[in-house]
């Protein structure tokens, strides 16, 4: 491969096939327990994901989608209910709190970051507000501390949404450990990934007991196979030393794009914590900028994409807005992503990375 080849130098195969993934498989070929429903990979698995994530208990499912719809059921929500979600997230959160009839209450998210602002928190609670869900995106991480503070301070459960982040730290304790519930994907892009699939955590038993009354019909309505927890296993070992390349190299893209920050903001996280790179995000502060951006690297075969719509516009028959949801309108409409397999890359690429983005912001913003 030379440096000119972009579409594999900046989009890498992911999630790569490793020998150690091919042995796991090839184990499960030979002595032929790959079509159990319940064998002794998917045990493995619940172990590997109670050390990380410190639950008691794990439940595997078949998304992260759904993984937040199960733990919304385990704690119990239903119609008549509100569940407090950040007014930028993924589509899938207030679709979930819909699917489980409760309704959704929109709060800003932080002046710098992707995350809710915990402070809002206390003007988000009314009578039937039950719970929080607080999703860790793009690099930037919830104040978890707070955010489980004030929350049960009003007698609420967080949902901590970690399925862009296994292997980030917030203030020395791994993301996906702070929630009552935890949920993860294993989505093909995604950093711990089976293709598909997700887990629900807690230490809670009446939530692990509520939401396997939902997901068990004679039968699990929602598995992960046996051959998804093969490929998951040999991963957790690759986690940690992935998740240092990962920020060494985002923090290099830092300082070698210092100079785009008069088009762009670039989040530079609490120094207590670690966070983990889905995606890199960056937000542009004039975001009519953005489509010819997107575009433009696109053509380039550079990974950059635009972020979520956010939920600024939905009817408020739909959901609850608190305030003025200023910071979230700005990230809906400005925020652009890197893709994570770049980020594996050597210094080198990363350098010439940086480079054509340089080139390709201000072709863009001095048109
Ligand atoms: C924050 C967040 N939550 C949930 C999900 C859903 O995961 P899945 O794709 O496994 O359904 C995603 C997927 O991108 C996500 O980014």
């Amino acid at each position: 491969m030379t440096l000119t080849d972009h579409s594999q130098l900046y989009r890498p195969a992911w999630p790569p096939t490793t020998p150690e993934i091919e042995a796991e498989l090839m184990g499960l070929l030979r002595d032929q327990t790959w079509g159990l429903y319940e064998g002794s990979c998917a045990e493995r698995l619940r172990e590997n994901l109670r050390e990380q994530f410190k639950h008691d208990h794990v439940y595997p499912c078949s998304s992260g989608t759904l993984s937040v719809e199960l733990a919304l059921r385990g704690m119990g929500i239903g119609p008549g209910d509100e569940v407090v979600l950040a007014g930028y997230d993924f589509p899938g959160n207030f679709r979930a709190i819909e699917a489980v009839g409760a309704t959704p209450v929109l709060i800003d998210v932080e002046q710098k970051g992707w995350a809710l602002d915990a402070e809002r928190l206390e003007d988000a609670f009314s009578d039937i507000t039950r719970a929080v869900i607080a999703s860790h995106l793009h690099g930037s991480l919830a104040d978890m501390d707070l955010v489980v503070e004030m929350t049960h301070r009003h007698g609420g459960l967080v949902l901590e949404d970690a399925c862009q982040v296994p292997g980030a730290v917030i203030q020395g304790r791994p993301a996906g450990a702070w929630g009552d519930v935890s949920v993860l994907s294993f989505g093909g892009s995604k950093l711990l990934s089976a293709g598909r699939g997700g887990a629900v955590m807690t230490s809670n038993p009446e939530i692990l007991q509520r939401l396997k009354v939902y997901g068990e019909r004679g039968n699990l309505a929602f598995p992960l196979s046996e051959l998804q927890a093969a490929v998951l296993i040999p991963q957790f070992t690759m986690l940690a030393r992935r998740h240092e390349v990962r920020r060494n190299r985002v923090q290099q893209l830092v300082q070698e794009l210092q100079d785009l920050e008069r088009y762009a903001e670039m989040m530079i996280p609490r120094e207590q914590d670690s966070p983990a790179y889905y995606k890199w995000g960056l937000c542009l502060k004039d975001a009519t900028r953005r489509e010819p951006l997107v575009q433009h690297c696109q053509r380039m075969d550079v990974p950059l994409d635009t972020g979520f719509r956010g939920f600024m516009k939905r009817s408020s028959r739909r959901c609850r807005k608190v305030g003025d949801l200023t910071h979230a309108t700005k990230r809906a409409a400005g925020t652009v992503l890197l893709h994570h397999p770049v980020l594996l890359q050597d210094a080198k690429v990363i350098s010439k990375l940086a480079e054509e983005l340089r080139v390709i912001f201000k072709r863009v913003f001095e048109a």
